[in-house]
């Protein structure tokens, strides 16, 4: 078994929560550059990795701490720069928390094959990554019956995305959380067992052009509204 562990967590940025959610925007244009290996690290540990190492809790929230979702990185051809001229295999990788790291489910460039499975929005092939979650509903409909499947498991995913979005945007990169795909074509080209169901992708990459918005914007629009 083949296990790359990640840059270990560390504070990487200086722009604040409310400053990420001002500029947080969704990115469906990308430019060809790849994205470092430090900063997919920091993207899934804010998604999905330990923050309480005694009891194992998540970075981000999840109904009775069942942690139903896994997490699944498409990775391109010279996608991810690892150092000088290296780069992360192009493949599917399986995010695993406890240790951070990843492990190559399946090898090659399933981009395309992605897009084709999300309606055929261009972003998914164009992006170098997308990450995409899936459930294993049964983790939380163990405890909590349907209403586990019909409202926890749905809220938790929120909670993941949201975290990716603006993690992605405090390092400067751009993701969009796309919801229209099919299911088992989706399931099918990443390479899941049949208990897990893919709920988003995100696409992952340099934004082509930057979002320019301040909070003196959202002032002068206040301002306007109240008058
Ligand atoms: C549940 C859900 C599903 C979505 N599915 C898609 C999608 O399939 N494709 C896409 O381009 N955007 C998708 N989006 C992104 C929305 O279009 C976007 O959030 C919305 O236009 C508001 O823009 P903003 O995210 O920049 O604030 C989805 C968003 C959510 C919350």
């Amino acid at each position: 078994m083949s296990i790359i562990y990640l840059p270990v967590p560390r504070k990487i940025t200086s722009i604040t929560v409310e400053e990420a959610i001002l500029l947080r925007r969704s990115i469906r244009e990308f430019k060809k550059v790849p994205i470092k290996l430090e900063h997919l690290s920091m993207i899934l540990w804010t998604a999905y990795g330990i923050t309480n190492p005694v009891k194992g809790f998540r970075a981000s929230p999840s109904a009775g701490a069942t942690y139903p979702l896994e997490l699944y990185v498409v990775v391109g051809e010279s996608a991810v720069h690892i150092l000088e001229g290296n780069y992360l295999e192009a493949g599917v990788y399986r995010y695993i928390p406890h240790i951070h790291g990843l492990f190559i489910k399946k090898k090659g460039d399933v981009r395309k094959n992605l897009m084709v499975a999300a309606l055929h929005q261009k972003w998914v092939e164009e992006a170098p990554i997308s990450i995409v979650i899936c459930a294993i509903y049964e983790r939380t409909t163990r405890y909590y019956g349907e209403r586990g499947r019909s409202r926890y498991v749905p809220i938790d995913v929120g909670h993941v995305g949201q975290n990716i979005y603006l993690m992605s945007t405090a390092l400067g990169y751009g993701t969009v959380a796309i919801g229209a795909f099919r299911d088992s074509e989706v399931a099918t080209v990443i390479g899941v067992e049949s208990n897990e169901t893919p709920i988003y992708i995100m696409p992952i990459g340099i934004p082509k052009t930057t979002i320019s918005i301040s909070f003196d914007d959202i002032k002068l629009y206040l301002d306007r509204a109240r008058q």
